[in-house]
């Protein structure tokens, strides 16, 4: 059993991985993750009061959002495959997401990135396999791009890690990586200020982040789209409909939930190539 504080940043990891989990076993035929629930199962860390959230109708949405969301980032990194079979797969703030295996084509290389406590943890769970590394490091701390080979294409993703971050040191990331890595894409999900509002009742608060308006959030993607003459695009999907579309599988309430998401929300799945 590997013991998870309450309060840190480290716990910020639980909630999409329980999601996961609780996706998995209400809708199996949507989301199996049995790596989820094993992982969740060898976590010391207090699921209850998260549980009985997320088991509620309310909550169930929220565990829909981040499955579907690794889904959808998943489906981006096959489809970059395609054309970049040997690329570095680089999974930003991974937690204990184990998206690279769930794509990984036995020819690309990926790379794990997340802070140095969180890939202890990890390095005990989910120890890195053939062609694949977890690497400690604050994203802000460019060096990292120092580890990934590029010459073979690299697709990067980000799956909830971005509303961490000022919008500032976002867009110094973004321009830095599409220097680094051109002909690379990214991929991460956002949500508008109203979004990164709601979540500072719940997800955000974890982390000490109680105003939003500093914090990365997206109405249009126009607003990415200056900020580089290295991006070649910048384009947006929905998070619920926009690769496989689960609106007609779900509950009334969720539907509602999911056109509430698309319209006022924007929760949405942004790529951006790299020149
Ligand atoms: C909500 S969790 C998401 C984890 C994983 N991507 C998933 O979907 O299961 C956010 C993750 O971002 C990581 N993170 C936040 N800020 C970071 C930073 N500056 N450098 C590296 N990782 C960071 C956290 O440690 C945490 O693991």
């Amino acid at each position: 059993m590997y013991h998870i504080e309450k309060n840190t940043v480290q716990e910020t990891l639980i909630i999409p991985l329980f999601g996961r989990k609780v996706c998995s076993e209400h809708f199996p035929e949507l989301f199996k993750d049995p790596e989820a629930e094993r992982i969740c199962s060898m976590l010391d860390y207090d699921f209850a009061e998260n549980g009985q959230k997320m088991e509620s109708a309310v909550g169930l949405f929220g565990a829909l959002e981040v499955a579907q969301r690794q889904y959808d980032l998943a489906w981006e990194v096959k489809e970059y495959l395609i054309k970049h079979p040997y690329a570095a797969v680089v999974n930003l703030g991974c937690g204990l997401d184990d998206t690279f295996r769930k794509c990984d084509n036995k020819a690309c290389v990926g790379f794990n990135i997340d802070m140095p406590d969180v890939i202890k943890v990890r390095n005990e769970i989910l120890p890195a396999g053939e062609r694949e590394n977890n690497l400690g490091y604050d994203l802000n701390d460019e060096h990292w791009m120092d580890e990934i080979d590029p010459s073979h294409g690299a697709v990067f993703f980000a799956s909830g890690v971005f509303y961490y971050f000022k919008t500032e040191a976002v867009r110094k990331l973004l321009q830095k990586m599409a220097k680094k890595f051109p002909g690379g894409i990214i991929v991460f999900d956002s949500c508008n200020q109203r979004g990164a509002k709601m979540m500072t009742k719940t997800w955000l608060k974890e982390a000490g982040i109680s105003d939003v308006g500093a914090f990365f959030s997206v109405e249009d993607k126009a607003e990415i789209e200056v900020w580089s003459n290295d991006f070649t695009s910048v384009t947006a999907r929905s998070y619920m409909r926009g690769y496989r579309d689960i609106y007609n599988e779900v509950r009334l309430l969720h539907k509602l939930m999911i056109r509430f998401c698309d319209s006022l929300v924007k929760m949405q799945i942004i790529k951006i190539t790299f020149k």
